[in-house]
């Protein structure tokens, strides 16, 4: 128990716990503008308490936004509001990183002024996302067939992560988290079944793993490797995506990112989601192939977290929606006090409701 309450050094950042936040869309920025608003503000600053919180997603570019009101990290409006999160969470003594993000196939024409969704390659696929519907509210809707990025678009994609990434600096953020997971954009060029190429990013293990890798080096060359962590759903089926090869793939990029140094490696675990469980040979790979900080997440309980960091095999838990519905979860779990329920029909978009509104413990 104790060791999910002991200190962490991810990259150049101390964390004073062992519970972190995960990523969480909530779909509550303010429109138009994609733009981090006061409820953010109070939302993140009483989750402060988490090791580390990761933002929800947000996107690195107009085309990157896949759901209604998510927030951005390309605008000087958006790194001003920002700005003020990140003021909110340190003021409490807490730490956060920006998840870097973009969605790819997983967006709508209605998002982009009819322009189609981006992707590996034009495949059709089955897989629905939201957008703000007739009424103003969100509605969910069949994503598109998207059109394949060219090279030169490629480059600049991977350009826009640099960009982002000045920018999380600009606003405050202790660290980045390259959203590599999921079935969004680069686990799109990651799998073989939404990558069709036949130019260098397709093909080949290697190639389908050269835009993570670009996106890696210049998120790192806008900052530094002890400022860079990267999610990554090696198993199991998100967003009509499933990567039969994940997990060589994962192995594959922990090698690459072992060399590289990175802050941190973020396993997202997909049993929550309908998925198989992750067995200890591939986490002991994992650990093999990388030897920074790795976190885990997906259906974490403190009894998971603690085997998992008794055995070696990760450094940090990441709760999601147990961090929803109880914003001092670290002081719940170290007291054994009982946790809120979430409530998933407020999940994503609407106002204070099931955002900021769980209560604390008192005292
Ligand atoms: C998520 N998840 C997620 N993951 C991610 O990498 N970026 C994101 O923006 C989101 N958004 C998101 C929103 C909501 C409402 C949920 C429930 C989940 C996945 C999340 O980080 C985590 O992996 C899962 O919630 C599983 O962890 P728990 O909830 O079992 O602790």
């Amino acid at each position: 128990m104790s060791t999910l309450f002991e200190p962490l050094t991810v990259g150049g950042t101390t964390l004073s716990n062992r519970v972190l936040m995960a990523p969480l869309t909530r779909m509550r920025a303010t429109a138009p503008g994609d733009v981090p608003n006061d409820l953010m503000v109070d939302y993140y600053r009483q989750r402060a308490g988490a090791g580390l919180i990761i933002s929800e997603g947000t996107q690195v570019s107009p085309i990157g936004k896949g759901y209604m009101d998510t927030p951005g990290i390309y605008s000087d409006e958006q790194v001003e509001g920002w700005r003020r999160v990140t003021d909110a969470v340190h003021a409490e003594g807490g730490k956060i990183a920006a998840q870097l993000w973009h969605v790819g196939r997983v967006s709508h024409d209605s998002l982009h002024d009819g322009a189609l969704p981006v992707s590996a390659s034009a495949l059709p696929y089955r897989n629905r996302t939201t957008v703000r519907g007739g009424d103003g509210r969100p509605t969910r809707v069949d994503c598109p067939t998207p059109r394949a990025l060219t090279v030169e678009e490629i480059a600049a994609t991977v350009e826009d992560y640099a960009t982002a990434t000045a920018n999380a600096r600009a606003a405050g953020f202790d660290l980045v988290e390259i959203h590599g997971a999921h079935g969004y954009l680069i686990h799109q060029f990651l799998s073989a079944e939404s990558n069709h190429r036949t130019d260098e990013y397709g093909g080949s293990l290697e190639n389908r793993a050269r835009l993570a890798l670009e996106v890696v080096d210049a998120v790192v060359a806008a900052s530094d490797p002890r400022y860079v962590g990267i999610r990554i759903s090696p198993l199991g089926s998100f967003n009509g995506l499933e990567d039969a090869a994940g997990q060589p793939m994962g192995l594959h990029l922990a090698a690459e990112l072992a060399k590289r140094d990175l802050a941190f490696l973020h396993l997202s675990e997909p049993d929550w989601a309908g998925g198989p469980a992750l067995d200890d040979e591939f986490r002991k790979a994992l650990r093999a192939a990388f030897a920074g900080p790795i976190v885990g997440a997906g259906n974490y309980t403190v009894e998971k977290a603690v085997r998992l960091l008794e055995a070696d095999l990760i450094d940090a838990a990441a709760f999601g929606r147990a961090f929803i519905a109880n914003p001092d979860l670290p002081q719940r779990l170290r007291t054994g006090a009982e946790l809120n329920d979430p409530v998933p029909a407020t999940f994503y978009g609407g106002g204070a409701e099931g955002y900021t509104d769980y209560p604390a413990l008192v005292g």
